[in-house]
């Protein structure tokens, strides 16, 4: 049977737009968790929001709308943003639905019951940005909140508490057993002084809103959103549910990682497990908290007007450009500074050069000295042969240690040593000296064979990393699924291969003034992003004709890659319509299929073409499908 492997995003509050630095922790898991597939274990992999607490509740009110109306927006925003990253999860767990809600309900009823839960009353500070609790002394000057810095209120009512005392030294005595249950080590340390300094009881229930989950056995209570938030993570397993399948596979599985930032470290390394404890349920998952993502000026914050999004970023440059400087870039323990000189710099270094061209002039050589042709040697030629091919086992293993330890910067550094090794290998062996000599085609043939080699290992390493770009180099490279495999890491697994013919770059190198000052307004650009849904009425969609089209035409655009222009037969004439669907479709393929034109659009010049329309197509990631309609004719309405 495999290994199972479950690992957990924090759920995201529902408060506008997700930034990179909230994204990059969703990316961080979707890597883990692609990394555990290559290497054979049965995976879940768990994200969501945290739908209750008092500030959705104020939030959607001053936006006259229903709490449950604001949350369903924003999650479903969330969902696109994660589609959009190519996040592969397995569940989404929203707090508001009642499979999460019946689980808080009974987990408080039986803590309650137990006397883990008490009734008295709280007087006290209530950050509500964070959903936290501060006594006066934990307050920074002006009675502000010592995380967030803002205004905390004064809070006096009747609460129930969650006795932490009770298990303070157990906690302890756990961390102290278990060295790497919270990582990184600094982060643990933080956390041991904390409880070291004396723990207090947490107030667990509110009776000034009611936007939560209500105390079943006391209804003026809503649960603490972070007790209600915290149990996702078995709720969403089924926890107390009619069927706990999923919770015993998988959380009394093999591992069980959560995965969090800095700022949310003391809830999960203190509250959680001591609400596990009091469940008696085991406490068997690892916590990595990572630092964050800041820019040069400090926090991402949309007041100061320098927040960046993922969205445009990846509309410009791809996904995985983004993916990879996200995972690179912020260190295993600490901050991480976005600057789009290094965005930039990262791209056109890293991946165009470095890898770019080493994919290049690999096919290019390989085409050039043999047809494309290639077939595995019978002895090492140079002592150079011996050292590449101990550097790529090297690279094989520090990666497996990073990234079973969570350290995916570190991983990806060090494969990029051996990026750099490569490329050190053609000019220690010069392909192109040796090609001048007939006497040396077998030395030739092994020294290209060694860089295929060495790609196809950096190409299964960045399987999890790079989604498309590891495609691309197997595609490029001609190499057989089978040799796409954890499995098949070990150098002289080919025994002959034909490259393609000509090699496309994977990242073309982008003019580095240009894109550094189109990323610098694009952030500037966003000083007050508010996300809220747009509604159409039924009006505007009426001033919009659309019907079935056929096409009987289609050509390149004779200025524009990505432009195919169309001669279409909607029955009143033949209108020409030019879209941008080339990278999806060839214009040949266009030919006889009926879709969906929308016919009164302003006609318009593209590119010096005449436009009279818009085919309708759907789009997932880079890839555009046009709808097609089967036994409707050309001109039928569609509404
Ligand atoms: N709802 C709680 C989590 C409950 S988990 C049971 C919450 N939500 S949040 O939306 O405010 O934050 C979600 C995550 O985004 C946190 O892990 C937080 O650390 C992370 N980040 C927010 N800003 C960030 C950066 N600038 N950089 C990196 N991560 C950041 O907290």
């Amino acid at each position: 049977m495999k290994p199972t492997f479950y690992i957990t995003t924090p759920i995201y509050y529902p408060s506008g737009k997700l930034h990179i630095g909230n994204s990059y922790t969703t990316v961080l898991c979707d890597t883990i968790n692609r990394y555990k597939q290559l290497r054979g274990f049965d995976t879940r992999y768990l994200t969501g929001m945290d739908e209750h607490g008092q500030k959705i509740e104020t939030v959607s009110k001053e936006q006259n709308k229903s709490p449950q109306d604001h949350v369903d927006f924003l999650a479903s925003e969330t969902k696109k943003l994660w589609d959009l990253l190519d996040i592969k999860y397995d569940d989404f767990i929203r707090t508001t639905e009642p499979r999460h809600e019946q689980v808080v309900e009974q987990i408080f009823e039986q803590l309650l019951k137990q006397d883990d839960i008490y009734l008295g009353h709280y007087e006290g500070y209530y950050c509500m940005s964070d959903e936290a609790f501060f006594t006066e002394t934990q307050l920074d000057e002006g009675n502000l909140c010592p995380d967030c810095g803002r205004k905390t209120e004064l809070v006096k009512e009747e609460s129930y508490f969650l006795r932490l005392t009770k298990y303070q030294d157990r906690l302890l005595k756990f961390i102290d057993d278990n060295p790497d249950f919270i990582r990184p080590v600094t982060r643990k340390n933080e956390v041991v002084a904390f409880i070291k300094q004396g723990l207090i009881d947490l107030s667990v229930s509110r009776t000034s809103f009611t936007w939560g989950v209500k105390v079943k056995s006391n209804p003026k209570h809503v649960v603490y959103v972070w007790i209600d938030a915290l149990s996702n993570y078995i709720s969403a397993l089924g926890y107390k549910s009619d069927n706990t399948d999923l919770y015993e596979k998988y959380w009394n599985g093999d591992e069980v990682v959560h995965v969090v930032g800095k700022d949310i470290l003391r809830f999960h390394a203190i509250y959680w497990p001591i609400m596990l404890m009091a469940l008696d349920i085991p406490l068997n998952f690892k916590l990595y908290a990572h630092g964050w993502y800041v820019m040069k000026d400090g926090k991402m914050s949309k007041s100061k007007g320098n927040v960046v999004y993922p969205d445009p970023l990846i509309e410009k440059y791809g996904l995985d450009p983004l993916r990879y400087y996200l995972l690179k870039e912020l260190p295993y323990s600490g901050d991480g500074v976005f600057t789009p000189e290094n965005f930039i710099a990262r791209i056109n270094y890293d991946l165009a050069n470095d890898f770019g061209n080493l994919v290049n002039r690999t096919i290019s050589m390989t085409n050039k000295y043999f047809d494309g042709e290639l077939h595995k040697p019978s002895q090492n030629y140079f002592e150079f042969d011996k050292i590449l091919q101990d550097k790529i086992k090297d690279t094989v293993s520090v990666y497996t240690t990073e990234m079973d330890n969570l350290a995916v910067s570190k991983a990806i550094q060090n494969l990029w040593t051996l990026v750099s090794r490569t490329n050190k290998y053609i000019d220690e062996t010069c392909p192109w000296i040796l090609a001048k000599d007939d006497s040396k085609k077998e030395e030739l043939n092994s020294v290209l064979y060694h860089l295929v080699e060495s790609l196809r290992h950096i190409g299964i390493l960045l399987k999890p990393i790079l989604l498309d770009a590891s495609k691309e180099l197997f595609t490029q490279l001609n190499i057989p699924t089978d040799l796409q495999t954890w499995e098949s890491l070990e150098f002289g697994s080919i025994e002959n291969l034909k490259v393609i013919d000509k090699p496309t770059p994977i990242f073309p190198r982008l003019d580095k003034e240009e894109e550094e000052e189109y990323i610098k307004n694009m952030i500037s650009g966003k000083k007050e992003e508010v996300i809220e849904e747009v509604f159409a009425s039924i009006e505007d969609f009426d001033k919009l004709e659309f019907v079935v089209g056929e096409i009987l035409e289609c050509k390149k655009h004779p200025n524009a890659d990505k432009l195919l222009v169309s001669k279409i037969n909607t029955k009143d004439k033949v209108r020409q319509v030019v879209s941008g669907i080339a990278g999806s479709y060839t214009p040949e393929e266009m030919i006889g299929k009926k879709v969906i034109v929308v016919k009164n659009l302003k006609p318009v010049e593209l590119r010096g073409v005449l436009s009279e329309g818009m085919i309708l197509a759907g789009k997932r990631r880079k890839n555009y499908e046009v709808i097609e309609v089967s036994s409707l004719l050309p001109g039928d309405k569609v509404s």
